[in-house]
């Protein structure tokens, strides 16, 4: 399935709440939109999430953050590494530990802020591993006034 079809088929889910697995493996997101990039030091919590990470935005997802609302459709990834201290002074990426997915689907998702959740272990789509919408939503709840977004506007 293409990715095309893939969102359009989670995007059609008008019934019923929308779980991780109607959300698809967000296929070369490296080629979408770059946000911004964020290092989370050692003593960030929670500690699992300590890594250098990047935030992509597909075209439906920049159309938002320029208008403030988003179409169904509309994806947000944040791609994970782990981080090491190299020679001179540097701060290198090291292995991916996660792909973390939103995706807009103002009725599937609508117990949770109109966003389905995904992760995918290492970026692999066969390791998805969110089991409850609510775990990854109970950070971005008390984000109502930004659509429950961190990001925010264009750079
Ligand atoms: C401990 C709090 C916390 C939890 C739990 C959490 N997030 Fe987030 N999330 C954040 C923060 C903080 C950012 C901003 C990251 C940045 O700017 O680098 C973010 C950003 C995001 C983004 C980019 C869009 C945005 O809001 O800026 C996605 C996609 C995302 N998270 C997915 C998930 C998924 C999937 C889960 C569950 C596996 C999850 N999040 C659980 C804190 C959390």
């Amino acid at each position: 399935m293409s990715r095309t079809s893939a969102i359009g088929a989670a995007g059609a889910l008008c019934w019923g709440i929308a779980q991780a697995q109607d959300v698809p493996y967000p296929d070369g997101f490296h080629t979408w939109y770059h946000h911004h990039t964020t290092v989370n030091q050692d003593g960030h919590q929670p500690a699992g999430n300590v890594g250098i990470q990047h935030v992509y935005a597909n075209d439906l997802a920049v159309e938002g953050l320029k208008t403030g609302s988003y179409r169904d459709g509309a994806m947000f990834v944040v791609d994970r590494y782990a981080i090491s201290a190299g020679e001179n002074h540097t701060l290198n990426q090291g292995d991916r530990k996660v792909v973390a997915v939103m995706l807009r689907n103002a009725s599937g998702g609508a117990g949770t802020g109109g966003w389905v959740f995904a992760a995918f272990k290492g970026g692999d789509p066969a390791k998805q591993v969110v089991k409850d919408q609510n775990a990854c939503f109970s950070c971005h709840a008390p984000l109502g006034d930004n659509n429950y977004l961190f990001t925010r506007g264009l750079r």
